[in-house]
């Protein structure tokens, strides 16, 4: 099949969602570029499948300078743009970078890829923008309501690239995904962190009383609905990506428990995060109309093949354990 792109730019593809996309798009036989900055979410061992079959390059996407010149030299046609500060929990703690890689990254890479006249650009975001909704789902024309610094900061890049499409004519579609979960996450994460926890023979820490609840999309379904935006969506569109799996933290971390063969006194409720949006929920009509596109993998199957992953990369994830203990202590 006559291939609608030819150099695919992955920004962020160092992290976890941009690395399973990075690793889907050579198995459809591109050679990704990589830009990401390796920050400490960033790690090229969640590339380790796919060495020497990607091009890297260790660039902040504030700079400006090293993009043109990357830009210049690799030509890229299509962008994914995936690089940001991504934990809510640390946004919290101090916003400054999450405005600096979100807001201001985004606005220098829409400028470079602007000015190199790129066939599409694919901004991929966060059903957090929405805010949250304790009834009925979002629909892609929901109002933005973000709660939590990561949310605003995110939003505001939504905006830039509304504002590049309509104000330049320029080819960027917007991605809104549920939150993510399966290999390769960090552990700051809720679903790692429970297990990570569990294999670490403590109580899992669940926020308040639990009762928030979260739309669970697996990774690679993810991956595979971001592949189907970048071929067939339309431009200047956004795209709900959800995968109708909802549940309270309290039953994931139950669910957890028992995939772990532990009993259900293995949770601890420590203080509510500040702000804590109640429920995310999205519509996918949209994309399943336009690309017949929808979530694979149920629930109980992710998160099952998300422990046995665990499980065996303990040692990958306890390298993390004391990075984790600062962030929470
Ligand atoms: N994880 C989720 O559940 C989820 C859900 C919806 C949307 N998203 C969005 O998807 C994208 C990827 O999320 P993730 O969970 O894979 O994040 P992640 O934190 O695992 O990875 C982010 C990557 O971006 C890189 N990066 C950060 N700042 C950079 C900069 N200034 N320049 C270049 N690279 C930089 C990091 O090194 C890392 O490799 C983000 O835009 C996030 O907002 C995530």
């Amino acid at each position: 099949m006559r291939r609608k792109f030819r150099k695919i730019l992955v920004t962020g593809g160092a992290g976890f969602i941009g690395s399973a996309f990075v690793r889907l798009a050579v198995k459809k036989g591109f050679l990704p570029i990589i830009v990401d900055k390796l920050t400490y979410a960033g790690d090229l061992a969640r590339l380790k499948e796919v060495s020497g079959k990607f091009k890297f390059y260790k660039i902040d996407i504030c700079d400006k300078s090293r993009l043109e010149t990357l830009f210049t030299r690799e030509k890229p046609d299509a962008i994914i743009h995936f690089a940001a500060e991504s934990h809510v929990d640390r946004s919290i703690k101090d916003a400054t970078p999450f405005i600096e890689a979100n807001i201001r990254g985004t606005q220098v890479l829409l400028d470079i890829a602007l000015k190199h006249k790129i066939k599409r650009f694919v901004h991929i975001s966060t059903d957090e923008v929405y805010g949250d909704i304790e009834k009925g789902k979002f629909s892609e024309e929901s109002p933005l309501k973000p709660n939590s610094p990561y949310a605003v900061s995110k939003a505001a890049g939504d905006l830039l690239v509304k504002a590049y499409v309509r104000t330049f004519n320029f080819p960027a579609l917007i991605v809104r995904a549920s939150n993510n979960y399966g290999p390769w996450q960090y552990p700051e994460k809720f679903i790692p962190r429970a297990i990570l926890t569990v294999l670490k023979n403590k109580k899992i820490p669940v926020y308040g009383k639990g009762l928030n609840v979260r739309e669970w999309l697996y990774v690679e379904d993810c991956a595979l609905g971001i592949w189907q935006i970048l071929e067939r969506g339309k431009i200047g569109e956004v795209y709900n990506l959800g995968s109708g799996y909802e549940e309270k933290n309290i039953q994931i971390a139950e669910k957890i428990l028992g995939v772990m063969g532990r009993c259900s006194e293995g949770i601890e409720f420590v203080k509510d995060r500040p702000g804590h949006d109640i429920r995310y929920s999205l519509s996918v009509e949209k994309i399943l109309k336009q690309t017949g596109w929808r979530a694979q993998t149920s629930l109980d199957a992710g998160l099952s093949m998300t422990v046995d992953w665990c499980i065996n990369n303990k040692q990958w994830l306890f390298g993390k354990w004391e990075e984790i203990n600062k962030l929470y202590k």
